[in-house]
């Protein structure tokens, strides 16, 4: 088992690249499968855990995957021959899910494991399973797989009882070779459900209307492979934000997309940060005591449920009385614990964190209980005072791409070693 020691207090300085977006790539990959004939070469492919679960999982269902590089792969899905995706990987990860609308457009069949991923919550498919049946899929749960199958999916309008990257995500995928024309409503709007649909029309969809509340997908015959670059990743970029407020440092976080980080910017601006947008980066300085801020989470364009915890370490050390309300996952306040073990005041009332800013935090022995957790409780050492040890980086490594060397690089006092 690994560990990172961190000594706080460093002002971190300079610049960072963010890497593609992981929510992005992670059903970008999956949706490869569906290419019939031809290659796709996808460009901006964070180097992280979860990726390289997926890219067993393409394997394991006779896909050919190259590694051009560290961050492009090359998959060719001609010969897939096995719709079975059954493995410790399927289990191990959220976004494993999105083999079913994929190997179900395709082939009209698929079994797969049901999905693991971040314990923020029961987190059903319900929605998921909705999309499939209205679209024709005959959809049964066994011995803790999902079991589809199709006659054939013919288009149909759908209004999700919830909002659901998810579900959204799926559906679209499983849409786009169904007969006709499918309306979905009451969807997701995050930048990376948009991200997706370029991709699908990349290789030869036709959906339109991602990233509103409405999306339509016309039913195509044969979907092809394609080059693409995934978009960057708005909560990595998000995170060293918060990193950079933290340490009261002057950091550019480099290759983001300003608009999608909006509801970020506006929040730590209200918490006395500089923010300067630059057309393709943000730099962000803090050079004075930070004012508490009341957050609630939201689905796009809200605020992010993928930065509250990375937020309310920053509110911890603010000068005043914080709110925090998580409305999208009902378990996401795990990261309350470790950071009280850190001298934080925050006080839980069901949905709602409050947090009482201190001078500063101490630093101790903490262990990262989902990925964001883990990232915020990194943040939260690099403010502190002291050495801090974060564990169970199986969480982080899931989602951050070379988050140590990053850190490093902007002069934090961080290192990862063996237990
Ligand atoms: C995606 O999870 C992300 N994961 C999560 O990011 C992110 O927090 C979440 O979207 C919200 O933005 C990936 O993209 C791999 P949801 P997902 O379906 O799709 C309920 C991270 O840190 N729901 O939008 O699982 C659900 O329980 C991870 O990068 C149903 O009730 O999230 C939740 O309360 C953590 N039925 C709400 O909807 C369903 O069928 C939103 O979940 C599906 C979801």
């Amino acid at each position: 088992m690994e560990k990172l020691i961190i000594n706080g207090g460093i002002p971190l300085k300079g610049s960072v690249d963010i890497n593609g977006a992981k929510n992005a790539a992670v059903a970008i990959l999956p949706a490869t499968v569906m290419a019939m004939t031809g290659k796709c070469v996808i460009e901006n492919v964070p180097d992280i855990e979860d990726v390289h679960c997926l890219q067993r999982i393409l394997k394991s269902l006779g896909c050919a995957v190259n590694k051009i590089n560290e961050n492009t792969l090359e998959i060719d899905s001609t010969d897939v021959n096995n719709f079975n995706a059954c493995t410790d990987d399927v289990r191990r990860m959220r976004a494993s899910y999105y083999f079913i609308g994929a190997l179900l457009a395709r082939f009209k069949k698929a079994r797969v494991e049901l999905p693991g991923g971040c314990p923020i919550g029961v987190r059903p498919i319900d929605q998921h399973i909705k999309g499939f049946e209205a679209l024709g899929a005959e959809v049964t749960i066994e011995h803790g797989a999902v079991n589809v199958k199709a006659d054939k999916l013919v288009g149909t309008n759908i209004f999700f009882d919830v909002v659901s990257v998810g579900a959204t995500m799926n559906i679209m995928i499983a849409a786009t070779l169904a007969e006709g024309l499918t309306v979905l409503e009451n969807v997701a709007k995050e930048p990376h459900i948009v991200d997706l649909a370029n991709f699908l029309n990349t290789m030869g969809a036709d959906i339109k209307g991602a990233g509103t509340d409405v999306i339509k997908i016309n039913g195509v015959k044969e979907l092809k492979g394609c080059n693409y670059s995934v978009i960057p990743d708005q909560i990595e970029a998000g995170t060293f934000m918060i990193a950079a407020a933290a340490t009261k440092g002057d950091v550019t976080i480099n290759n983001v997309i300003p608009k999608h980080l909006e509801s970020i910017t506006a929040k730590l601006k209200e918490m006395g940060a500089i923010v300067d947008e630059g057309d393709d980066s943000v730099r962000v300085t803090v050079d004075k005591k930070l004012r508490p801020v009341n957050i609630k989470t939201a689905p796009y364009p809200g605020f992010p449920t993928d930065m509250q915890a990375q937020f309310m370490a920053l509110t911890t050390i603010a000068e005043g009385t914080s709110t925090v309300t998580e409305t999208v996952f009902e378990n996401r306040f795990m990261h309350v614990a470790e950071l009280r073990k850190m001298g934080a005041h925050i006080d839980i009332d069901n949905r709602q964190a409050i947090v009482e800013g201190m001078p500063r935090l101490h630093g101790a022995v903490v262990n990262a209980t989902d990925l964001r957790a883990g990232a915020a409780l990194v943040c939260a050492a690099l403010t502190a005072e002291g050495r801090t040890e974060v564990g169970r980086l199986h969480h982080i490594d899931r989602g951050y791409d070379d988050f140590v060397g990053k850190l490093q690089r902007l002069g934090a006092d961080i290192v990862r070693v063996d237990e």
